[in-house]
């Protein structure tokens, strides 16, 4: 038998605990060691507060000290703590070492990944981080393994459980965005301050290292438009469901021409019929489009203790396996040369709800001004209130930059109170 792979954890969390029971399950003993090609042998999990009581982690492993711990003669070092500095310093310590590491930290890897990759490639260590996009989800191992020599035309997921929820409630119960986020809060499905999920903060650091794997671009950059979902509201969802869509929150890579690459998070108006409006709930999935491939699609858990701890445990058995066979995997370098596309130079149909005055000749003026832009209206529907009245507007494919100055310009109109909705409509490509 080969000499045990030595572990340690930082993190003794929902995700750190769920992977210390993995490691601990008699029954899955054999198949991880088989995994591994050696018995993995756990050398301790770090925490900040040793008083806690921690179900399933053995108390004799806790310990706060974890530079101690990098430096017990590791093999793979788990980073299951969570925030950015702490972890960039403790994975950069690790790596120094030629330690491999495993993380679900997707902050951290869309802050730094590009820097943390070079860094374990010149230490020859791994770095993987599976867990840090869509949960349970293996979508990164396929995107590098499976799919590697398929050329990737997009990417598009629902990679945030939390604004999934909240679409999901608002399109099956009609409620109302607050209301919704109230829910979802009590139960647990989003934290008390949600500005990182309903902003689109946490799907944007996503889209980053899905499109570091489709399109070998940096791990690292700030190159993503992001729009959250505080701004749709419960009669847009309304809208949609009449007109046969469905509202998601979509993080976007796509190819642009030979070389260009658009990233993006945003809502998004997609057919009811697409294979990504039927994921509901927390639940997220991950559709790719290949050249060659054509559409597939990965659907499964985004978060949670125990769903996550698969995927971790995914990379530290790859991780043990290489150390034994004393090789490491070489990490993408990013192709430079691809082009990042300002989401304004992008085609698309667009939904817009425009309130106006309810009075003779605002439809002419509003449609004028949808004309003077080159975006063409592609069916209107309108609904009045009184003296007011609410024109809702699917159009044509037109570029972003040209209906951004169509509202503008209504915005401005003395007949018109507002444009309280924008949003993208996605026409299916898949079948
Ligand atoms: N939970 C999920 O569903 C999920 C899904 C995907 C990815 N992730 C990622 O997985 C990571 C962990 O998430 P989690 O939900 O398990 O978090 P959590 O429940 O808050 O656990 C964090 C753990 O890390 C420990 N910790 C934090 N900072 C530390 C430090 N500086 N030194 C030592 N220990 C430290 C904490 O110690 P104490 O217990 O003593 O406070 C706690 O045990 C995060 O990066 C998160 O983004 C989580």
């Amino acid at each position: 038998m080969e000499r045990p792979v030595r572990v340690g954890v930082i993190g003794g969390g929902f995700v750190g605990s769920a992977l210390v029971e993995l490691l601990n399950d008699p029954e899955r003993h054999e198949a991880l060691v088989d995994a591994a090609t050696a018995p993995l042998e756990l050398v301790g999990v770090a925490v900040r507060d040793l008083s806690k009581s921690r179900r399933g982690i053995d108390s004799a492993l806790l310990t706060t000290d974890v530079e101690k711990l990098i430096d017990s003669d590791l093999d793979v070092l788990v980073e299951v703590a969570g925030g950015v500095e702490s972890a960039r310093t403790y994975i950069e310590s690790a790596l120094k070492r030629g330690v491999s590491v495993v993380t679900a930290n997707k902050a951290l890897m869309a802050d730094s990944g590009t820097q943390l990759a070079q860094l374990a490639h010149e230490h020859e260590a791994d770095l993987f981080y599976e867990a840090a996009v869509g949960g349970a989800i293996p979508i990164l191992r396929a995107l590098r393994s499976s799919l590697a020599g398929e050329r990737i035309e997009r990417v598009m997921g629902i990679v945030n459980g939390t604004t999934n929820y909240i679409l999901t409630q608002m399109t099956r119960e009609g409620s109302d965005y607050a209301s919704a986020l109230a829910e979802a809060q009590a139960l647990g499905f989003a934290e008390a301050d949600p500005t990182a999920d309903v902003e689109g903060f946490d799907a944007a650091a996503k889209v980053q290292i899905l499109s570091t794997l489709a399109f070998g671009t940096r791990l690292s950059g700030d190159e993503i438009a992001r729009e959250g979902i505080t701004g749709v509201r419960d009669v847009d969802v309304e809208f949609a469901r009449r007109s046969g869509y469905v509202i998601k929150l979509l993080g976007v890579a796509e190819r642009v021409g030979p070389f260009g690459v658009s990233r993006r998070v945003h809502p998004a108006m997609i057919p009811s019929s697409h294979p990504l409006a039927t994921v509901n709930g927390a639940m997220n999935a991950v559709f790719v489009e290949g050249v060659k491939s054509g559409p597939l699609m990965w659907l499964g858990q985004g978060a949670g203790g125990a769903p996550t701890a698969t995927a971790v445990l995914g990379d530290l058995l790859d991780a043990a396996r290489n150390r034994i066979s004393g090789r490491h995997d070489v990490p993408f370098s990013g192709d430079l040369s691809l082009r990042y596309v300002d989401a304004g130079e992008l085609p698309s149909a667009f939904y817009l709800s425009v309130d106006v005055l309810d009075r003779p000749g605002v439809l002419a003026v509003v449609a004028g001004v949808f004309g003077r832009h080159d975006v063409s209206i592609r069916s209107m529907e309108q609904a009045g209130f009184g003296d007011e009245a609410r024109l809702s507007f699917l159009t044509h494919h037109a570029l972003q930059l040209n209906v951004s100055a169509t509202v503008t310009e209504l915005t401005a109109l003395d007949s018109v109170d507002s444009v309280s909705a924008c949003i993208r409509v996605i026409d299916a490509s898949f079948e």
